[in-house]
This record gives C-alpha cells, structure tokens and sequence, in this order.
C-alpha cells in the first residue's frame, strides 16, 4: 500500500477539504482492505459480512483524520499513522455497535442504515464489535520493519487505555447508569471526557506518537485532544436536539426520549452552543503553545469538528 500523501499546511477550509480528500481516500482504501476477512469461509458464519457492514458503511472518520494531522505535524511515521488512523476508527466502529444494542441505546438507525444487531442480529453485532476491537490491536503490531517494536507498545497503550475502562468503556458504564440522574457539571463532564473524549485524544496522541515530539509538542496536544474531545460530545449533544434523523444518519432525540443526562439538558441549547465555542477556542490556544509549525491542518479540523451540521 502507498503511503498517504500529506499535503503542506492548508491556509484555508478549501484546503482543509482537499487534503480530507485525500486522505481518506487512503483510509478507505486501508480498512477496506484490512476489514477484509476470508469472505467466503463458511467457519465464519457471516461475522465478516457484519464487521464490514459496521466499519465500511460511511462515518465521518474524524478520529483517523487527527491521526494523520497530528502524524503530519510532527512529522512522523505515515505508515504507522496510517495503521493507527485505521485501529482507532475499528474501536470507535466497534463503540457504536454496541452502543447501538438493545442493552445500551437500543437504536436502528446508524450512519443511514440499520444498525448492525437489527440487520444481522444481536449475538452477530456483540461478535463483531469484539472481533473489530481485536482486530485494531492486530493492526498496530505488523509482522514486518515498518513500526519499530517500542512505538507499537506505545500506540498498543494508549489505544487501550482510551478504549477500557479508563476511558470509552467506562463512560458508557456512566452514561448507562446515568438515565434520569440529573448529573453535576463535574460528573458530566468527566462522563463526556471518558466516553468520547478518551478516543479522540488518544487519535491526536497517537498520531503525534508515530514521530518525535517535544514534551512541550506533547502537552499541548493532549490539551487540544482533551478540548477537541469534549467539544465533540458537546456537539453532538446539541445535534441530538437540533438537526433531523436524515441529517445525522441516526436516530433525533434520542437523549431526551431516554432521558439522558446531556449537555443540552444540564445547560440548554444556547449556553451549549458558547462552550463549545469556548471550547474550540482553548483547542486553538493550545496548539499555539506547542511549538510546532506545521499545525494548520489541525487547527482547521478543530474548526471543522466543533461547527459541523452532522
Ligand atoms: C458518534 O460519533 C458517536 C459519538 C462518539 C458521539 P461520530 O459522529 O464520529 O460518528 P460517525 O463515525 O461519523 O458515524
Ligand atoms: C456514544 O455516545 C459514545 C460511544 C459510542 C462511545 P452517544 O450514544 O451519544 O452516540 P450516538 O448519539 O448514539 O451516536
Ligand atoms: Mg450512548
Ligand atoms: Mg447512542
Ligand atoms: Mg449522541
């Protein structure tokens, strides 16, 4: 496979656009092939079909987009990135399957099709979504030279760490046991950090990971990756409330039909909205801090991922 062209900096959101073309044009074409199990063997039962069907249906791929922006701002390793881009995208995929479950959200629309138990069954979904999560460690240790072995350990644990229960698993655990509890400011917060936060600053984390970044680099990052995160859930907390099922590929009010404590619900819709302003200007701020030069690309993906309509 080629490695995937990073373009210099964009100095605008049309640049920003062109090389979001490109790269994921790349990342399609690597987890279409990686996502590709023996299709045909009947041992599988169809569990391949499923992983597919969870993983190659759309999504925005933003996660593997800060992977490679912040690969691209320190100058780092794109076959590494490119690997990490693809297993943090398996275990946002794989969150959202079981998200999706009866025992969870139960919902049955996802990305503009049927969720993945509704069409192939809930023991089918709950395998998919485990064998997709295997799958993402398999992809951060090659068999070959290409990621020396010290770097896979690092994307290994931070991957795992954003995905247990010191992060995405553990704030669903919160999220679940949260219905109907009116939560404080702090305890949303921390539920927001972990559940959706975790993985998306673990994609900037990796991403700077697969080069050699400062300290001072790294700090700031997982700064942005930490304002960026929240933003993100804040975001969607908001859409949740706004935008219609045809729009989002998923189902509308949903948080308020299940009576999930959310952004929206702890401080309505407008103060939402200005935090999440506040909260991309502190993502700007931070990576103004850190040193780095070649950081346009995530500044506008920042921009990007806290104003977005879906
Ligand atoms: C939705 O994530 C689930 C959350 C973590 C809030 P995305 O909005 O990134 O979903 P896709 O990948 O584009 O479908
Ligand atoms: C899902 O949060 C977070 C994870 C899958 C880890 P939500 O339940 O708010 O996501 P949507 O709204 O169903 O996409
Ligand atoms: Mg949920
Ligand atoms: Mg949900
Ligand atoms: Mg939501």
């Amino acid at each position: 496979m080629n490695a995937p062209e990073i373009l210099p900096s964009p100095a605008s959101n049309f640049s920003l656009d062109v090389w979001s073309a490109r790269q994921l044009d790349v990342i399609e074409q690597a987890l279409s092939r990686w996502v590709a199990c023996p299709g045909d063997a009947p041992a599988l039962a169809g569990l391949d079909n499923a992983m597919r069907y969870a993983v190659l249906n759309g999504g925005k791929r933003l996660r593997p987009l800060l992977v490679m922006a912040a690969c691209a701002a320190v100058n780092g390793n794109e076959q590494a990135a490119l690997r990490s881009a693809c297993a943090v995208e398996l275990i946002h995929a794989y969150s959202l399957v079981h998200d999706d479950m009866p025992c969870m959200d139960n919902d049955v629309l996802r990305r503009g099709k049927p969720t993945v138990h509704v069409r192939f069954g809930e023991a089918q979904a709950l395998l998919a979504g485990d064998a997709l999560q295997a799958l993402a460690f398999e992809l951060l240790t090659p068999d070959d030279d290409s990621v020396n072995s010290q770097t896979q350990a690092r994307l290994c644990r931070m991957l795992a760490q954003a995905a247990g229960f010191q992060g995405m698993a553990g704030g669903q655990a919160i999220d679940l046991a949260s219905v109907g509890v009116p939560l404080t400011s702090s305890q949303l917060h921390e539920m927001h950090r972990l559940k959706t936060g975790a993985l998306l600053q673990a994609s900037v984390m990796m991403g700077a990971a697969c080069g050699a970044a400062s300290l001072q680099a790294q700090n700031a990052l997982r700064d942005y990756g930490a304002a960026v995160g929240l933003a993100f859930q804040v975001v969607d907390d908001i859409l949740d409330v706004t935008a219609d099922a045809a729009t989002l590929g998923k189902t509308a009010g949903k948080d308020a039909a299940q009576d999930k404590p959310t952004f929206v619900s702890l401080m309505g819709l407008q103060a939402s909205r200005q935090y999440a302003q506040k909260l991309l200007a502190q993502a700007l701020a931070s990576i103004r801090a850190s040193g780095l030069e070649n950081t346009r690309i995530l500044q506008a993906l920042a921009d990007m991922l806290v104003n977005r309509q879906h």
